[in-house]
C-alpha cells in the first residue's frame, strides 16, 4: 500500500511501473548488443511469445465480500521463510546491464529479502555477490560443466557462501539459436564479464594455465575491433589487475579453456546421483517441460524443479512455459515443490503460476531492465511493483495467504 500511495501521490516511480514501459524504456537506454541479448531468444522468438501467451489462456474469477484485511505473503521453500513466493532467477552476463552487475542485485535481493538464485555465468565472482548478500537468502545456478573438478570446486564454493540450494540448468548445455546475437556477431560469454565465475575458480585457473604454458601451433589472431572493445570494457571494469592481464596470455587461454569446458551434452540422469552424493543441499532441476522428466526428477531424489524453458531463449517454437505447467503439477502432486518461469512479467502473471500449482515464481528479464535503468534501485523497483501488485491481486481476488491462491481462481 505505500508503493500505491506514492503512487497516486504524485511520486514518479524510479523505473516504468507498466512492463511494456519498462522494457521500452530498456530498450532505448540500453546499447544493442545488451538489449538484443538480454531480451531475444531463440529462432524466430515464437518460445518467447508463446510463453507470455499463455498467461491470456487462463482468467483470474476474483470473489467478493472475504475479509482480506489482513495478508500474508510469505511462504517455506526448503525450511525457510521468505516474505513471498517470487526469487530473483539466475542471470548471466549481467555487466552488460549495468557495471555494479551482481552487487547491484544482490544488494536489491537484501533489500526485500527475496532469494537471489546466483548465476555461473556470473559478472563478479560469488564471494562477492554473498558478501552484497549480507544474510538475506542465496541459491546457486550450477551450468554442470564437462570437467568434474570444475563441477566440484563451483559446488564446493556454493556451500562456503552458504546456498541454500544447487538449482541445476539442464536446458542450455548447448547454447540456442540466438539470431539476434548472431546477426549482431555478438557473443558476451566470449568476453571478459561472462566468465568471472570460472576464472576466479581455482579448478578452472589450473586448467586454463595448463593450457596456456602449452605452445599454440596456431598463430595468435589480430585483434578484430570487438575484441579490442572487449579489452576497453574490461579496462573499465576491472582497473585493478587490466594491466597484467593484458601483458599475460591467460585471458585468451581461459577463453578457450571456458568454451572447452563450458558444456555438457552427454549428461544424463545418471551424472545427478553423482551431484547427489556431492552435497547434502537441496537440489533442483531447473529447465523441465515435460511431466516424465519431472516424474524422474522425483525418482533421483531431487528436491525439487523449476518448469522453465529459459525465457524461450532455448528451443525455437516451444511449449509456452505456463502452458507446461498444470500437467507438471498434476504428476509431481505435494511430492517436491514446483517452481515456475519463463514469462512472468507482473504481480497477476505471478498470480496465475501460483494458482496452477506453482509453490513460487522467478522472474528474468523485468528486473535485468530495471538494473539497466536504474542499478539496484531500479532492480529493486521492478521486484516491488511485482510484489505489489501481487499482494493486490490477493485482496482484489478475496485471498489472504498464498496457499488460498488456487485453480478454482481461474478460468
Ligand atoms: C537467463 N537465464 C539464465 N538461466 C540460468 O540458469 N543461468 C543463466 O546464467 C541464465 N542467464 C540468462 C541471461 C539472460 C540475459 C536471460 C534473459 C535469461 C534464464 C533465466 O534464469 C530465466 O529462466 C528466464 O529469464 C525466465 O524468463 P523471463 O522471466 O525472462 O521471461
Amino acid at each position: 500500500s505505500r508503493i500505491y500511495r506514492e503512487g497516486v501521490f504524485g511520486r514518479r516511480p524510479v523505473v516504468p511501473v507498466e512492463p511494456a514501459a519498462l522494457e521500452a524504456e530498456a530498450e532505448r537506454r540500453m546499447s544493442p548488443e545488451a538489449w538484443a541479448y538480454v531480451a531475444g531468444g531463440a529462432g524466430q522468438q515464437r518460445t518467447v511469445r508463446a510463453n507470455l501467451q499463455a498467461f491470456d489462456k487462463h482468467r483470474i474469477v476474483p470473489r467478493m465480500l472475504v475479509d482480506v484485511e489482513d495478508r500474508d505473503l510469505s511462504v517455506e521453500l526448503f525450511g525457510r521463510r521468505i516474505p513471498a513466493p517470487v526469487l530473483f532467477a539466475p542471470i548471466g552476463v549481467l555487466e552488460m546491464a549495468h557495471p555494479e552487475a551482481e552487487r547491484a542485485v544482490a544488494a536489491a535481493a537484501r533489500s526485500l529479502g527475496l532469494p537471489m538464485v546466483i548465476s555461473t555465468q556470473g559478472s563478479i565472482p560469488m564471494e562477492e555477490t554473498a558478501e552484497a548478500l549480507g544474510d538475506s537468502p542465496r541459491w546457486y545456478q550450477l551450468y554442470w560443466s564437462r570437467n568434474d573438478s570444475v563441477v566440484d570446486s563451483f559446488v564446493r564454493r556454493a556451500e562456503a557462501i552458504g546456498s541454500e540450494a544447487i538449482v541445476v540448468t539442464l536446458d542450455t548445455h548447448v547454447l540456442g539459436w540466438r539470431t539476434h546475437d548472431l546477426d549482431l556477431g555478438y557473443l558476451p560469454f566470449a568476453r571478459a564479464e561472462g566468465i568471472a565465475q570460472y576464472t576466479s575458480d581455482p579448478a578452472f585457473r589450473a586448467l586454463a594455465e595448463a593450457r596456456a604454458a602449452t605452445p599454440s601451433s596456431e598463430p595468435t589472431p589480430r585483434p578484430t575491433l570487438s575484441a579490442v572493445k572487449a579489452l576497453f570494457s574490461m579496462a573499465r571494469h576491472y582497473p585493478g589487475g587490466f594491466v597484467d592481464n593484458l601483458r599475460s596470455p591467460v585471458p585468451r587461454a581461459a577463453v578457450e579453456t571456458f568454451l572447452d569446458v563450458f558444456s555438457r551434452s552427454t549428461l544424463t540422469w545418471d551424472n545427478l546421483d553423482y551431484l547427489r552424493s556431492r552435497t547434502s543441499l537441496p537440489i533442483l532441476l531447473k529447465g523441465i517441460q515435460d511431466p516424465r522428466d519431472a516424474a524422474l526428477a522425483i525418482e533421483h531424489g531431487m528436491d525439487g524443479i523449476v518448469v522453465s524453458n529459459h525465457g524461450g531463449r532455448q528451443v525455437d517454437g516451444a511449449i509456452g512455459s505456463l502452458d507446461a505447467l498444470p500437467r507438471i503439477v498434476e504428476e509431481v502432486g505435494d511430492r517436491i515443490p514446483v517452481l515456475f518461469d519463463s514469462g512472468v512479467r507482473s504481480g497477476a502473471d505471478a498470480f496465475k503460476a501460483l494458482a496452477l500449482g506453482a509453490s513460487a515464481v522467478l522472474v528474468g528479464r523485468p528486473w535485468v531492465y530495471g538494473l539497466a535503468l536504474g542499478g539496484a534501485a531500479g532492480a529493486q523497483a521492478v521486484m516491488e511493483h511485482v510484489l505489489a501488485e501481487l499482494d493486490l491481486t490477493m485482496a482484489l481476488t478475496g485471498v489472504s495467504t498464498v496457499d488460498e491462491i488456487t485453480r478454482d481462481l481461474l478460468a
